[in-house]
Order: structure tokens, then C-alpha cells, then sequence
């Protein structure tokens, strides 16, 4: 065993620390072979837990020597703990001064301290500062840190970490040295150093309080060029938090560092984050729209974790979503203000849904599903999931619309003024929003409501309407159930809250007026469900209507409603709510291929879209009220896995046959709608990232690839002719890149010289590079290429299983992005999977088991799909060594 026995940890089972850490001095040499790290700290008991020995978590160090009070002292090892017994008793403080040594070079996992492109950077959270040193590594411990770093002048020029610089000098034999001093206390999470030879672009603010601040972000020299899209984002959240919240930077200091490689998107390092470089470097020329608005939200994320995680940090890591389901509440909300209008802030909602049902439901109805506050887990690095994230994010979101926005920020207010300094948990969060808000439903609510923080699983919401004409009465049953997850047989009601509007036929909006309300409202109304089953009944109502429920998708949760397709073109066409009009259009669609997914017909013989649904989508494609960014979204058809999740049983050639099919027809059918998309949005002028702009690019690409599909079926040229020409003079990388995806998508002979032309003009970009890869791998498979060529790229001099994001870029591809193409009947595709987890096992445990997580659904495949998965999810299972995270997902996949 590589890690120690896999054991299980539980929620109960916390108990606070037996000592606190009050200060940490620590001194690096730095050297990739072999680093000195002198860690002093001044400890005590804590006086309310039983007197015991002092257990240090430490992984893969050497050490060298332990002091307690200057003095040699005895020790011993229990597992990977440095266990300490003989400690002066009484409260006072004493010092413990631990001597390691270490190998960046060696440390492929990326967790602690690591060497990428010649340069120290670290990552420590969750666990991984028990890497560097000695230490209580649990983020109830906080300390005051003062860090010295020393490396080589030439090699090392940089030197950075947490806080401030207070001192810096040159040393002997070339060598230099750094002095940062950290004015806040952190749990050892948050600690970050980095030194290499890295450039920055920096920035002087004043914030509104009248603060000065220096903004800084690093790179390797010759991405300069490719930063300043980070420093606005990062300037326009320091504002963000401020005017929104009443949050200032609490740092005279703010850095951030990119690095090719890097485990996830970025670290909140208090005052240090260091970040993927995917989500920092970004220019016309090699960024598309989605990198820029991915790039403003992640900078934008970190930086609200300086409040919302670091500020406030969490008693345990069960807590996780109460910085990271708050803090992507927060980045989201971020987004949507920076986006503007109500059509660009419907855009971002629709996106961030569409993560939410693509990635998050498949999780909670999976072998993996798990609460947004776990009870228990065996690698807490398992658990920084979508349901952690974007569902914790769904339930602050349920917060607010409870308490209303003013009234959410109050809460906030509390929350800070209570816990600023402190280790807390999701109760606490959530007890501070309900106080702040006493007269609200939320407050009234509570322990109830705290049923999305235990129970996992996403809850159905049925309902259904009916229209009494002569009581003028329309009578609305809401039932809600959620199905069993893993140790969850039996779930019990939740709150949820149920946006509502009503239209008439001719899309009107209708007044809402329940039996014992004085007076009729119009618009949207909050109702909340909290019971099993309830009954809303609507009095002067003066036509039959067509209920908009669940707008802007008021609650995480599966809504079914037997709507017709007559009710289903009155919200595409009318609704005041942008989300349910786009979703009107995914229900019209999606019924569409459940019908045909699980019939037998020959695709070719019969059509999956009928005319009412074509002529819907080309009055959408025509409507010039409406905005591009939007007529795209709808435009869309639903994926591959969302259609797998409406079905109990998934054959995954027929819904992608069918996917293609209705792809194909919707090209066709709309030609000359597409061709007026392209015409009207091909020029967007000078490029900048903006919604509008964006919006127009992302239609433009649908409807050229569209055309070029249209055209394989006619056996046209044009089309194809002027995708390459485009490839070919594209003044910017959205442009560029959804022109060459044109070419791929549509299995256009042009394709290849395209690709080959692509590589050449970036083989000095990786995250260029990587999207090259990552295109191919995730193409339509045309009888059976895809998985020869994924193999070939992995033979491509520039493919390195050892860094994330290119390994992501190939493998996570075609393995968790490409369905149609993984899931052969020949299981190659699964053969292909189970020697990937095994080979990335050995190498970064972390990545390998994210790609366990692929064959996740396996119970639902049809056969010979689901024998084949089991199989090969069996024989990653059988292999003796597994680190406890993969072992962990394919345990729980087998269960
Ligand atoms: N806290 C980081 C973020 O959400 C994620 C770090 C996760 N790292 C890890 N190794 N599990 O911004
Ligand atoms: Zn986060």
C-alpha cells in the first residue's frame, strides 16, 4: 500500500485539536533534489480536551531532527504520524522545532511542494502541507506565519509567499534570500510559497475606503502578453466585493501566479493564489470567448475566497461547501452583474444549469452521490465535486431568493461579524443568514431547510394543473420525492422554493391571486413547497394557463410536468422568464429524442424533428429581438449525458445516432436561417470579450458548423470551403477555433490539413496545444476513428501523461467528454480507460481517480455495454497497489 490502510472518516467523529499552533517560522532552502525545511513552532494544550500526545500528520519527508525548547526530545512514528508524548505539561507554551528534508522534483502528484518548468510552486490544500513538514494538518489549527525562503539568485530569482516582503538579501555561492511575514492567521491550507524565474504585471489601486494596494500577476516571461485580461478581472472582484458585500481586500499585497501544472482550476493562498495556467493566460490571438469568461470567473472565485474561506474558514473539510458552495455563489453572482443585462444574466443562469444537470445530477443519482455536507469519506480529495460546488452553490442561491437579495447580504454581515477569525461549519453559515432575516420564510424554515446540507439525491418535483372555467379557479399540485442514494434509503420533504408565473394561450402574463389573497399580483411569485405533497389554488383566473414554473430555476431539482407541445411553444415563444423560455425549447427537443431513442425506427427512414418544432427553431433563429448568445443556447440541442440521464436503461450508439440525426436534420431544415446567422454575425469588429460581442461570435460558429454539416449531407463544397478560409484569416481565437471545429464536427476532408495547419501556427502554446488535443478527442466518432487517433495523439511528441492539463486534454476527452465514442461495442474504449487509471495512479492519484469517475453510470448501460464497464472498473478494482482515491471510486462503483 502506497498511503496507509483506507480507512473511513466521519463527520461525528470531530474532536478539536489537543494543542493550537500559535506561530510558524519556517526556512527553505530550496533545491528540486533535495529541500531543508526548518519548521519552528510555538505550541500549547488546548485546555479543553484531555491531556494527550501530540500526533503530527507528515507524508514522504525525511527527518532529520526534533526540538522541544532547544532540546533533543524523544519521538515516535505511528504510520505517517510523529507522535511526541514527553511534552512539558501545564498550559504554557513551548517550542517544537522539526528539521525535514524533501523532493520537488520527484513530487508528481502536484500536492505540496512541487517543481514545474524549472520553478517551486506548492498546493496544500486539502492535506498536502503535511507534505512540507510536520505539522497539524487540519484547518482548525490557525497561525501566524513567518517564512524565509533561500535558493539559488540566478535559477531563482523570484521569491514569494503569503503576506508581506519584510526583508530580502543576497547570500553565499550565488544564493538569495526572501522574508515574507503573513498579518493574518491561516490554517496551513492556505500556505503557499513559489520561486522561480517569473515576470509580473502589477497594478496600483485604491479601493473605495481609500486603501492603497499592489496587484500582481506572475507568469513565465513571454506570457506578459497574456495577462491582462486576470489583472482586470481581479480588479473589477476587489470592486465587486466591496460595493456588493462591504468587503475590502484585507492585504497591502495581492498576488497571483500561474502554473502549467496544476491538479484543479486554482488556490486561494491567502494573498498568494496560484492558478492553472488555462486560468489566467488569455490574448485574442490564443483564448476563446469561454476561456476569457472562465478566466473572469475563477480569478473572481479565488479572490472571494480571501472572505469566504479564508477570513471564515472551515472547522473540518465536511464543511467544504461552506466556502466553496458560497464562494461560487459568489463568483456566479459576479458573472452575472459584470454580464449586465437581464438577457446576459439569463445566459450565465442557463450555463451554470447546464453544469449543474450535466455534471451534478448524474453525480447525485450515481455511486458517488454524496451530501453538499458529506457524513463521511475515505480521500477528502474525492469530495471537491460538483455537488460540494455548484449544488452547495444552488443552496445559498435558495438562501437568497428565501431572505431576498438585501436581506442576504445582511445575513452575510452577521455571518462575518460573528465568525471573522474563526473555523466554523454550514450550520453556522446557515444559522447567520436565518438571524440576520427573523420575519423570513428561511428563518421559519431552518431545520427543515438544512435537509439540503444532509440529504443527497435530487428531489423530482411533479406538478400538475387544473383549470375549473366556471370558478374561474386553476388549481396547482406540487408532489416532491427523491429517490435512495447510497446509505440514504428514506429522504424527508425539503424546502423548496417555487418560482411561478402564469401565461394565458396568447403568452400573456396572467395575474396570480391564491384563495385568500386581498388583492391579484403580476410577474413572478416565490412559493414554497415544504410539504410532500400541496395544493396551490389560483381564484379569477379568466382563461386556461400555461404555468412557468421554477423560473430561473428557483430550486436544483428535476421538474416534471406533462406539458404539450402547444403549452411548451407558448413559453418558448412568450415567457418574461429567459430561463424558461430556453427551457421550453431543451423540453420541445428532448421529448423529441426520448421518443426516438427509445424507439426502433431507422433514423434515415424517419425523422426525429417534426416541422412544429423546426418552425419554432427557425422563428427563435430569426427573432431579432432576441439576443445571439441566447438564440444559441436554445439552438443547442441537449447533450449526450443529459438525454443518458432521462433514460433508465442507456444504449450510448443510439443516443448518439440520434443526437447526430436530429443535428443533421435541424442543419438542413434551417439552411437558410443559418446562413442569415453567419451573414449578420460573422463580423463582430475589433474583438473584446464581451457578452454582446461573445454572444454573436458563439451563433456565428453554431450556424458555420451547422452549414458544413448540412453540406456532408449534400455533398456540397462551399460551405466546408469557407469554414477553412475562415480557419485560415480569423482575427481572433473564438473565430479561428470554431471555424477548424466546424471542419471536425462535420468530418470534412478539410479537417486534416486544418489540424495540421492548427499545430503549426501554436506549437509554442500549450494551452493552444492542449485544445488541439482535445478537439480531436472529443470528435464525433464516424464509424469507430476516434479511439485509434486518441491513441496515435498519445504517441504525439507533445503528449506528457505527467502534466494535468494535457493528459485532461487527450484522455478526459474522449473518455469523460465523448460518449459516443468511449462506449464501443467492442469495449476497447473501456479497455483503453482501465489502463489509463492504472498508468495515472502511479503518477498523480488525484487526476487518475477524477478519471474513475467516467464509468460512474455503468449500472444503467444496456449490455453488452454495462458487462464490458464492469469488467474493466473489476480489473482496476483487482490491482493490489491503488492509492485510497482511486480505490475509493471504483469501490463505491462496484458496491
Ligand atoms: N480551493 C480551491 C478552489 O476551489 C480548490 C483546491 C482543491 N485542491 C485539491 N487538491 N483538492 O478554488
Ligand atoms: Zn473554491
Amino acid at each position: 500500500m502506497r498511503e496507509g490502510q483506507a480507512t473511513a472518516i466521519h463527520r461525528a467523529d470531530y474532536t478539536a485539536p489537543a494543542y493550537w499552533i500559535d506561530t510558524v517560522e519556517l526556512v527553505f532552502d530550496l533545491d528540486p533534489a533535495k529541500t531543508r525545511v526548518l519548521n519552528k513552532m510555538r505550541l500549547r494544550r488546548n485546555g479543553d480536551v484531555a491531556p494527550q500526545a501530540l500526533r503530527l500528520d507528515g507524508e514522504e519527508l525525511n527527518l532529520a531532527r526534533v526540538l522541544v525548547n532547544g532540546q533533543g526530545t524523544s519521538f515516535k512514528m505511528d504510520g505517517n504520524q510523529l507522535v511526541l508524548e514527553n511534552l512539558p505539561e501545564g498550559p504554557d507554551a513551548f517550542d517544537l522545532e522539526i528539521f525535514t528534508t524533501c523532493n520537488p522534483a520527484k513530487n508528481t502528484k502536484l500536492m505540496g511542494l512541487y517543481v514545474s518548468n524549472d520553478s517551486f510552486f506548492t498546493q496544500c490544500e486539502a492535506e498536502g502541507f503535511r507534505r512540507i513538514t510536520y505539522f497539524l494538518d487540519r484547518p482548525d489549527v490557525m497561525a501566524s506565519y513567518t517564512v524565509t525562503l533561500r535558493a539559488d539568485k540566478a535559477k531563482y530569482p523570484v521569491l514569494l509567499s503569503n503576506g508581506n516582503l519584510v526583508e530580502e538579501g543576497e547570500l553565499e555561492d550565488g544564493r538569495h534570500f526572501a522574508k515574507w511575514v503573513d498579518p493574518h492567521k491561516k490554517p496551513c491550507y492556505l500556505f503557499a510559497l513559489v520561486a522561480g524565474q517569473l515576470v509580473a504585471r502589477e497594478q496600483r489601486i485604491r479601493s473605495r475606503a481609500g486603501k492603497d494596494h499592489l496587484l500582481q500577476v506572475f507568469v513565465r516571461p513571454g506570457d506578459l502578453d497574456k495577462t491582462e485580461h486576470a489583472m482586470n478581472s481581479l480588479m473589477a472582484s476587489v470592486a465587486w466585493d466591496e460595493a456588493r458585500f462591504g468587503l475590502p481586500l484585507d492585504l497591502e499585497r495581492f498576488m497571483i501566479v500561474a502554473t502549467s501544472d496544476f491538479n484543479m482550476g486554482a488556490m486561494e493562498n491567502k494573498g498568494l493564489n496560484i492558478f492553472n495556467t488555462k486560468y489566467v493566460l488569455a490574448n485574442q490571438a490564443t483564448a476563446t470567448d469561454a476561456d476569457f469568461s472562465n478566466i473572469e470567473s475563477v480569478v473572481g472565485h479565488e479572490y472571494f475566497h480571501n472572505w469566504t474561506g479564508n477570513r471564515v474558514t472551515c472547522q473540518d473539510w465536511f464543511q467544504l461547501s461552506l466556502k466553496e458552495g458560497l464562494t461560487v455563489f459568489r463568483d456566479q453572482e459576479f458573472s452575472q452583474d459584470l454580464a449586465g443585462s437581464p438577457s446576459a444574466r439569463a445566459v450565465k443562469r442557463i450555463e451554470d444549469v447546464r453544469v449543474l444537470r450535466t455534471a451534478q445530477f448524474p453525480e447525485d443519482a450515481g455511486p458517488m452521490a454524496h451530501p453538499v455536507r458529506p457524513d463521511s469519506y475515505i480521500e477528502i480529495n474525492n469530495f471537491y465535486t460538483v455537488t460540494i460546488y455548484e449544488k452547495g452553490a444552488e443552496v445559498v442561491r435558495m438562501m437568497q431568493t428565501l431572505v431576498g437579495r438585501d436581506g442576504f447580504a445582511q445575513g452575510m454581515k452577521l455571518y462575518f461579524e460573528r465568525h471573522d477569525g474563526q473555523a466554523v461549519t454550514c450550520d453556522d453559515f446557515a444559522q447567520a443568514i436565518a438571524d440576520a432575516n427573523p420575519q423570513s420564510d428561511l428563518a421559519r424554515l431552518l431545520p427543515q431547510f438544512k435537509r439540503w446540507y444532509s440529504q443527497a439525491g435530487t428531489p423530482r418535483l411533479h406538478a400538475s394543473g387544473q383549470y375549473d372555467a366556471a370558478a374561474r379557479t386553476y388549481t396547482l399540485s406540487l408532489t416532491q420525492s427523491c429517490a435512495p442514494t447510497p446509505g440514504q434509503a428514506l429522504k424527508d420533504p425539503f424546502v423548496i422554493p417555487v418560482n411561478l408565473g402564469l401565461l394565458d394561450a396568447q403568452g400573456q402574463a396572467l395575474p396570480l391571486q391564491l384563495a385568500h389573497w386581498a388583492q391579484a399580483e403580476t410577474g413572478t411569485r416565490t412559493f414554497v413547497l415544504t410539504e410532500a405533497s400541496e395544493t396551490l389554488t389560483f381564484v379569477n383566473v379568466d382563461s386556461a394557463p400555461v404555468p412557468s414554473i421554477l423560473r430561473d430555476f428557483s430550486a436544483p431539482v428535476v421538474l416534471d410536468y406533462a406539458y404539450t407541445d402547444t403549452e411548451l411553444l407558448t413559453l418558448l415563444a412568450h415567457d418574461s422568464d429567459p430561463f424558461n423560455r430556453w427551457e421550453a425549447g431543451q423540453r420541445l427537443a428532448l421529448a423529441r429524442a426520448l421518443k426516438a431513442i427509445q424507439g426502433d425506427s431507422d433514423l434515415a427512414q424517419t425523422p426525429v424533428l417534426d416541422d412544429a418544432y423546426l418552425d419554432a427553431m427557425r422563428q427563435v433563429l430569426a427573432d431579432p429581438t432576441l439576443d445571439a448568445a441566447f438564440k444559441e443556447l436554445v439552438l443547442t440541442l441537449p447533450s449526450e449525458t443529459y438525454l443518458a440521464e432521462q433514460l433508465d436503461v442507456v444504449d450510448p450508439q443510439r443516443i448518439h445516432a440520434v443526437r447526430e440525426a436530429m443535428r443533421e436534420q435541424l442543419a438542413t431544415a434551417l439552411q437558410t436561417q443559418w446562413q442569415q446567422a453567419w451573414e449578420d454575425n460573422r463580423d463582430t469588429g475589433g474583438y473584446r470579450p464581451d457578452p454582446v460581442s461573445s454572444g454573436r461570435r458563439a451563433l456565428a460558429g453554431l450556424a458555420l458548423t451547422q452549414l458544413c454539416v448540412a453540406a456532408r449531407r449534400s455533398g456540397d463544397t462551399v460551405w466546408p470551403g469557407k469554414a477553412f478560409q475562415r480557419f485560415k484569416d480569423a482575427a481572433n481565437m473564438t473565430d479561428r477555433f470554431n471555424a477548424l471545429s466546424a471542419l471536425v464536427i462535420s468530418g470534412h476532408e478539410l479537417a486534416a490539413p486544418a489540424l495540421s495547419r492548427f499545430h503549426a501556427l501554436f506549437k509554442n502554446e500549450a494551452l493552444v496545444i492542449d485544445k488541439w488535443f482535445s478537439l480531436q478527442a472529443g470528435a464525433p466518432d464516424h464509424g469507430g476513428h476516434v479511439l485509434p487517433a486518441v491513441r496515435q495523439l498519445m504517441t504525439h511528441p507533445d503528449f506528457n501523461l505527467r502534466n494535468p492539463n494535457r493528459a485532461r486534454s487527450v484522455i478526459f476527452s474522449y473518455c469523460s467528454a465523448n460518449p459516443g465514442a468511449f462506449h464501443r461495442s467492442d469495449a476497447a474504449g473501456y479497455v483503453f480507460w482501465a489502463d489509463r487509471v492504472i498508468e495515472l495512479d502511479a503518477i498523480n492519484p488525484q487526476v487518475a481517480a477524477r478519471l474513475a469517475r467516467a464509468l460512474d453510470r455503468w449500472k444503467k448501460l444496456a449490455e453488452p455495454y454495462r458487462s464490458a464497464a464492469r469488467e474493466a472498473i473489476a480489473r482496476v478494482a483487482a490491482k493490489a497497489d491503488l492509492s485510497n482515491d482511486v480505490r475509493e471510486v471504483v469501490t463505491r462503483a462496484l458496491a
